[in-house]
């Protein structure tokens, strides 16, 4: 095996997202809300929508092309794909469907589901296969179409989700450009944030019923939700800025899951972090779930934001629940 180093460096990144952009004003024609409501509530404008024909493989594959272009390599040379989605075309896995669709016919290939925490456990679970050096060229794709899953007559959740991809190309090099990380689950309470498989039973022979059920819509207790990750982000970063030997002066840009603007806001505020060094998008494409930080981290390197060298603290949290937090820098 050839052996170039056991840093990381993450040199591609690349977006997508469904072609239909719904409003705050279209979404009050169809549950009793308003876009002053919402906007304040969350800074949420408006979100990108997958039609029926749209699917998930379409969106990540998308997102997963562009980030290959940047990074200049071809799919051929990719040893992993790793697709972090709750929200897969096929409860087996898409992952496989996208390593068809790039034509990486060497990549191993697997869903990762972590929720909205999913793009930063998938980070963190990359960088172990360069670091032990298994693999060099490593595709993470963070792609969600939660629009399936939610209750459109349910106000309090509807208004929040929106659909996308976004992907990153993690390449083995000789400087480690993953300073620090630290993720955490708690699963006591999972209640606050679900997307529950709903089991009836089903008689198959004499005393044999077995279970043939369907998924609920995500239910979700929102203010718990919000003190829970105005809490334990902080938490995380300044736990994953002490393994990185930094402190929060060395930070360039804070990337948070992108779930709400209060939440973004309070957790800067925190922490110290001035709001011109926070990235948000959600009033673009509300909360894409696993997708939402390579969305904003794609746009805020096209538009020359972040720069190669610039060091950036993210944390995602979410369903499990789970959160977690990775402070890399971008580029080479
Ligand atoms: N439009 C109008 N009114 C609404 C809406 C709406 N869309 N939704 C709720 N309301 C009403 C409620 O019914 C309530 O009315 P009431 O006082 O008469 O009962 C009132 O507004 C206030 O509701 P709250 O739930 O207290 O509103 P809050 O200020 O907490 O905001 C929100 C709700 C935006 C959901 C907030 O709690 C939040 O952002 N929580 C975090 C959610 C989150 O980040 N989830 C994603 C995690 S990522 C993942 O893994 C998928």
């Amino acid at each position: 095996m050839k052996q170039i180093g056991a840093g990381i460096s993450i040199t591609g990144s690349g977006s997508a997202a469904p072609a239909a952009v719904v409003d705050n004003h279209a979404l009050s024609r169809i549950v009793e809300t308003s876009d002053e409501w919402i906007t304040t509530r969350t800074g949420i404008r408006c979100r990108r929508l997958a039609s029926a024909s749209e699917s998930l493989t379409d969106t990540a594959t998308a997102a997963a092309e562009k980030a290959l272009a940047m990074a200049k390599i071809a799919p051929t040379d990719i040893d992993l794909i790793i697709l972090a989605t709750s929200t897969a075309d096929d409860l087996f896995g898409s992952a496989c469907q996208v390593q068809a669709r790039l034509g990486a016919s060497q990549a191993v290939a697997f869903d990762l589901t972590a929720a909205c925490s999913g793009f930063v456990f998938g980070l963190v679970t990359a960088a172990q296969f360069i670091r032990t050096g298994t693999y060099q060229n490593i595709l993470l794709i963070g792609a969600d179409i939660l629009s399936r899953w939610v209750n459109w007559s349910d106000r309090r959740t509807c208004v929040l989700f929106g659909d996308g991809a976004g992907a990153v190309v993690l390449q083995a090099s000789k400087r480690d450009h993953l300073l620090g990380f630290e993720l955490r689950s708690d699963g006591t309470q999972n209640s606050c944030l679900q997307l529950p498989y709903q089991s009836q039973p089903q008689e198959l022979i004499d005393g044999i019923a077995i279970a043939k059920g369907y998924y609920h819509s995500i239910t979700m207790n929102g203010q718990e939700v919000y003190k829970f990750a105005v809490k334990k982000v902080p938490e995380v970063i300044e736990k994953a800025l002490y393994r990185a030997n930094l402190t929060v002066e060395a930070v360039d840009w804070l990337l948070l899951h992108q779930a709400n603007q209060r939440i973004l806001d309070a957790v800067g505020e925190r922490l110290k972090i001035p709001p011109e060094k926070i990235i948000s998008n959600l009033a673009n494409y509300g909360n894409t779930s696993a997708a939402s930080i390579p969305i904003a981290l794609d746009e805020a390197v096209r538009v020359g934001k972040i720069k190669p060298g610039n060091v950036i603290v993210t944390s995602g949290f979410g369903a499990g629940l789970t959160w977690g937090a990775a402070i890399f820098e971008w580029g080479n």
